[in-house]
């Protein structure tokens, strides 16, 4: 795996003090980082994303002891939860520090917070830390322009944002490959609204108790994470440009066939091979086992929609605890596939 080596990262810390855009790579997807406490450089992020100014940003810490100086009245779940998997792909919902700018946090009254599993984040955010006060924070949504794949690859970054990111540092593939799991804590129910690789039952393991799913009432287009407290978002996101379609497997070879006599180009991403080898279509089986999936899916979509098919279908995966996650954001990327920019 390409390291970032220790000029690299004393480069990435000067930028961000600097007030510059650092992409880091994370366990989960490469992150677009800016110092959190500095409200241009986290202008910068959401003018390089095109994201709208409402959508909160999660902060990412060297060390969850630091957690206090971010959030306020953190209740014992939180700490819990903490301890149990960070560094890793978890994502805490927490009430916010007063001096937590309104710019990360949307203007809520919470903050996301997030130590990530990687060493080269980890090493970016220790010795930034370390030049800019122990409880400094990189402020990061996935490095990918707003509504599109989140990058798993040093070279997506680069590809999608070109110079607006002054510096990328490389860490090979992300190995989680989808975006961390998110928690409410703020408000007494522990909730997730935004599956991730760390299930439900995970999080019931250590707080013995389930935590509540999303919101029922939110719909697939409402956004990123979901919930009323995202506000003022429309759109779908982790989306190629192609049409893309969720299809039942035993749907799917029907589907297939009403798509190739009707003239269309067809690629199909599915978990078994092809049962024949026919022009116009191009079939990709994929991994059988929710983490490999995961860890190949932004990629493989990536891969489908550079081919410039006219269609896309996806078998729909299974529907236990461990596949939530992969299976929500095919809904989303099929909710917000076939637009241009
Ligand atoms: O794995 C990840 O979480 C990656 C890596 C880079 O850490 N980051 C990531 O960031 O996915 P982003 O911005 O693409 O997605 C963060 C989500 C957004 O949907 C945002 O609405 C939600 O987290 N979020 C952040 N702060 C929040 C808050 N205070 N309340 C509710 N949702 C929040
Ligand atoms: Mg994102």
């Amino acid at each position: 795996m390409p390291a970032a080596n220790d000029r690299e990262i004393a480069t990435a810390v000067a930028l961000l003090r600097a007030g510059e855009l650092v992409a880091f790579p994370t366990e989960t997807v490469y992150g677009l980082g800016a110092d959190a406490a500095n409200p241009a450089a986290v202008a910068k992020i959401f003018a390089a994303k095109g994201r709208p100014a409402d959508h909160p940003l999660i902060v990412h810490l060297a060390d969850a002891n630091v957690l206090d100086a971010w959030a306020r009245d953190v209740p014992q779940a939180a700490r819990l939860l903490a301890a149990a998997f960070w560094p890793g792909p978890l994502t805490l919902i927490l009430k916010r520090q007063s001096q937590v700018l309104d710019a990360v946090t949307g203007g809520q009254d919470t903050v996301g917070l997030r130590v990530p599993n990687h060493p080269v984040a980890l090493a970016l955010l220790r010795a930034f830390s370390a030049a800019q006060g122990a409880a400094a924070g990189l402020a990061a949504p996935s490095a990918n322009r707003y509504g599109r794949i989140s990058p798993t690859r040093a070279a997506h970054v680069r590809n999608e944002l070109g110079a607006s990111v002054q510096l990328v540092l490389d860490g090979g593939d992300c190995a989680v490959g989808i975006e961390s799991t998110i928690v409410d804590l703020s408000s007494g129910v522990p909730r997730v609204l935004r599956p991730g690789a760390i299930t439900a039952d995970d999080i019931a393991q250590v707080l013995g108790k389930t935590p509540l799913a999303r919101n029922p009432a939110a719909t697939d287009a409402d956004a990123d994470v979901v919930i009323p407290r995202v506000a003022g978002s429309g759109m779908a996101h982790y989306a190629p440009h192609t049409p893309l379609r969720l299809v039942p497997g035993e749907q799917l070879q029907h589907a297939v066939d009403v798509a190739l006599a009707a003239g269309q180009r067809v690629a199909v991403l599915a978990c078994h091979s092809a049962t024949r080898v026919v022009p116009n279509l191009y079939w990709h089986a994929a991994a059988r086992d929710a983490a490999t999936y995961a860890h190949d899916l932004y990629a493989r979509l990536r891969e489908l929609d550079a081919r410039d098919d006219d269609l896309i279908l996806v078998e729909t995966p299974p529907m236990t605890d461990e596949w939530l996650a992969v299976a929500d954001r095919l809904q989303r990327a099929a909710c917000g596939s076939g637009q241009a920019d």
